[in-house]
């Protein structure tokens, strides 16, 4: 896979969408930034992303449109991550659709953005912002809690290998996702789902609480309200 390696850059996600036409000849392309000054999290958010403090990546796929539930990217892409990690030795959790949690606080998240192009083919740009070295101190600017590899368990992580298994893990777990779904990934998705049996509240206007159930082969958040059962869908986003 092609390697773009950016010092500092506004976002990683940003470029791959400016440089997008030149960048999807030349798929799988994997872009990383030692800082980034304007990191996008989901839904319009942030992702600080202080120079050395985390891996700040982008990878960019050319696939055919139809060849795989693009619902299920940010789930497969943050259970890649959240199984690495346990393989380091982290006790990893996640919360639906896309953030990676260590000791209840997150550490990472997925961005997800599909552009769709002439002749039925899409063009994933899938972002991965992981806290791996950064200090309480770098974190503080984030505004609601933050943890990061090292905190947790008190050493420093190299960068590079660590990006070499996660992009591993996550191309061995897409190649998958494309034969059989992702019904493959559901039951290893929900036994590290921390809201798995737990209230929650919903996120529509009305609010009120649903129990988590689990999720479903289609990678929907399957809840239960008082008056019947609800599978909350999360799209990736479209443009
Ligand atoms: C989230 O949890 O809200 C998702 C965060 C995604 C952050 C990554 S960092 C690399 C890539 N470039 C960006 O601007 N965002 C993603």
């Amino acid at each position: 896979m092609e390697r773009i390696k950016l010092e500092s850059i506004d976002s990683t996600q940003s470029y791959a969408r400016k440089e997008l036409e030149s960048l999807l000849l030349r798929a799988p392309v994997c872009i990383t930034a030692e800082e980034q000054t304007k990191g996008r999290g989901q839904v319009g958010k942030s992702w600080h992303s202080p120079r050395g403090g985390g891996l700040y990546v982008t990878l960019i796929l050319s696939e055919h449109e139809g060849a795989m539930p693009l619902s299920c990217l940010a789930q497969l892409f943050s259970l890649a991550v959240a199984e690495d990690l346990e393989e380091l030795g982290f006790a990893s959790q996640l919360k639906w659709p896309n953030d990676i949690l260590l000791a209840h606080t997150k550490v990472g998240g997925v961005l997800c953005e599909v552009v769709h192009q002439p002749g039925e083919r899409v063009a994933l740009i899938l972002g991965l912002g992981l806290n791996v070295n950064a200090t309480l101190h770098q974190l503080e600017p984030v505004g609601a809690p933050a943890t990061s590899m090292q905190i947790i368990s008190g050493q420093e992580w190299e960068h590079e290998p660590l990006l070499e298994k996660i992009v591993k893990t996550f191309l061995t777990f897409f190649s998958q996702m494309k034969q059989l779904g992702f019904a493959p990934f559901q039951k290893r998705y929900e036994r590290l789902l921390i809201t798995l049996g737990q209230q929650i509240t919903l996120p529509f206007p009305d609010k009120g609480s649903a129990l988590c159930e689990g999720i479903s082969d289609d990678g929907r958040l399957i809840l239960r309200t008082p008056d019947g059962r609800i599978h909350l869908h999360h799209q990736a986003l479209s443009y």
